[in-house]
């Protein structure tokens, strides 16, 4: 029997008399049929107060690449908190972590330790207009940079005011926005080097910086097409722009090298969020010694008082050396295991009759539908992906598969954990199996 939902259901009621709309992030809302509540996690398995079971690919929006609950994290957590959560101050854990973070990554000769990567997003335009004395940052359709003023521009716009191919325009989804934010930014199209070599061309001399998400896992998962990240490191040189890689998702999920390593790019700064913290409120911004030097010299202000608290640092330690320990089995394993899910899931489509395209490099990877009569092939950028993409025709898909408890991120996105194994992905499939037969039995389109 599919699952129901009575205690989220009422929870949800409860809950908007007291926490504004229900939730504590919009995006929590698009859960269907309702937010769930969750009363554990163990491994790649959790449980909502309804007592429903789920394989789990949405993990924390992809913070839980360790899976839910790793004992020798919770015991990290543990053995701090009873020595301690906040100082305020230094301690040694802090150069334990920055150390960490040197070794596995060898653009990252700095860092500096926040609460969320939308915070390390900031901190990051900040010191590239005080790197470079100029204005601009270049910024992508489709990619995501947190949800403040500025890591939004051009993030969402809708497709009757997105401006021609060459000039995308730099809309901001939120009302309150000061709107000369918007005359921040440069927005191009994702996976077109010319393009871009003509957005930098057109603003030549004003641009700081150019931040990119290196796999754009928030819209479509997009891996770079060839050449792409070649491209932007050689402008930026040629320029004097700073390189700014949003590793929040990529970060550690691709290795100890993270994506840089697994694409081999060397960015000037990297934004560092999610697994980093294995689900705590931990972030980093790390980046060469030339980059940070205002930072260093205290003339760019970076502060925050919960900054580097030992708890975070704690949890980091232990996420950390999970993934140095793995060695090269990292992201080996994880990519296979996504491999064999997104086979296993297009096979059910054709199954089913449902024109679903998974795609992405498979540890993480996006569930396309494509609409009546579009194209075949690869999705490349932000409007490609509004234009060809069912999305009203997966949440219907994705609802009937949380049904069944499987569970990805609401807009699409699958990623697996380390904590996954192939019981796990055959488990998901015979799930997911009863979910497309549900789905391709009921689905009716508009
Ligand atoms: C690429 C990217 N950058 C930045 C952020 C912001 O991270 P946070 O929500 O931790 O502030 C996110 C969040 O999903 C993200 O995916």
């Amino acid at each position: 029997m599919p699952y129901t939902f009575a205690r989220s259901q009422e929870l949800f009621q409860r809950a908007q008399r007291s926490i504004a709309a229900g939730v504590n992030s919009g995006i929590r809302k698009m859960e269907a049929p309702v937010p769930l509540y969750f009363a554990r996690g163990s491994g790649p398995n959790v449980w909502d107060v309804d007592g429903n079971h789920y394989l789990d690919f949405q993990l924390g929006q992809g913070a839980l690449l360790y899976g839910h609950a790793p004992a020798g994290f919770a015991d990290a957590l543990a053995a701090q908190a009873r020595l301690g959560t906040h100082w305020a101050a230094q301690s040694e854990l802090e150069v334990e972590v920055a150390e960490r973070l040197q070794r596995m990554i060898p653009s990252a000769e700095l860092v500096r330790f926040s609460n969320s990567a939308t915070e390390v997003v900031l901190t990051a335009f900040r010191l590239a207009r005080g790197h470079t004395g100029r204005r601009l940052i270049l910024r992508f359709e489709g990619h995501y940079h947190g949800w403040a003023d500025e890591g939004l521009v051009g993030f969402a716009n809708p497709a009757d005011r997105w401006g021609d191919d060459e000039h995308p325009a730099r809309l901001h989804p939120s009302k309150g926005v000061i709107p000369e934010v918007l005359d921040q930014f440069v927005v191009a199209r994702w996976n077109d080097p010319e393009h871009l070599r003509r957005k930098v061309e057109e603003h030549r001399g004003q641009i700081a910086a150019i931040i990119f998400e290196p796999v754009l896992c928030n819209t479509c998962c997009l891996e770079p097409v060839p050449g792409l990240l070649a491209t932007i490191r050689e402008l930026c040189d040629r320029d004097g722009m700073l390189m700014i890689s949003d590793e929040t998702i990529t970060g550690f999920r691709f290795g100890a090298g993270c994506a840089q390593g697994y694409y081999g790019y060397r960015p000037d700064l990297t934004v560092l969020g999610k697994a980093i913290g294995g689900g705590t409120p931990f972030a980093a911004l790390a980046g060469t010694r030339a980059a940070m030097a205002k930072i260093t010299a205290g003339e760019v202000i970076h502060a925050g008082t919960l900054n580097g608290n030992p708890l975070c640092l704690a949890g980091s330690r232990w996420c950390l050396d999970q993934v140095a320990a793995l060695g090269t089995a990292h992201p080996a394993t994880i990519q296979r295991l996504g491999r064999r899910l997104m086979d296993g899931l297009s096979g059910l489509a054709r199954q089913h009759g449902v024109a679903m395209r998974p795609q992405g490099p498979g540890l993480v990877f996006h569930t396309v539908i494509l609409k009546p009569g579009a194209a075949e092939g690869p999705i490349r950028d932000y409007r490609d992906y509004v234009k060809r993409h069912d999305a009203a025709r997966w949440g219907h898909l994705r609802r009937c598969l949380l049904e069944e408890g499987v569970r990805a991120i609401e807009r699409g996105l699958w990623s697996i954990s380390l904590a996954h194994r192939d019981v796990d992905i055959d488990e998901a499939l015979d799930r997911s199996a009863r979910g497309f037969a549900r789905h391709a039995a009921t689905w009716q389109p508009a």
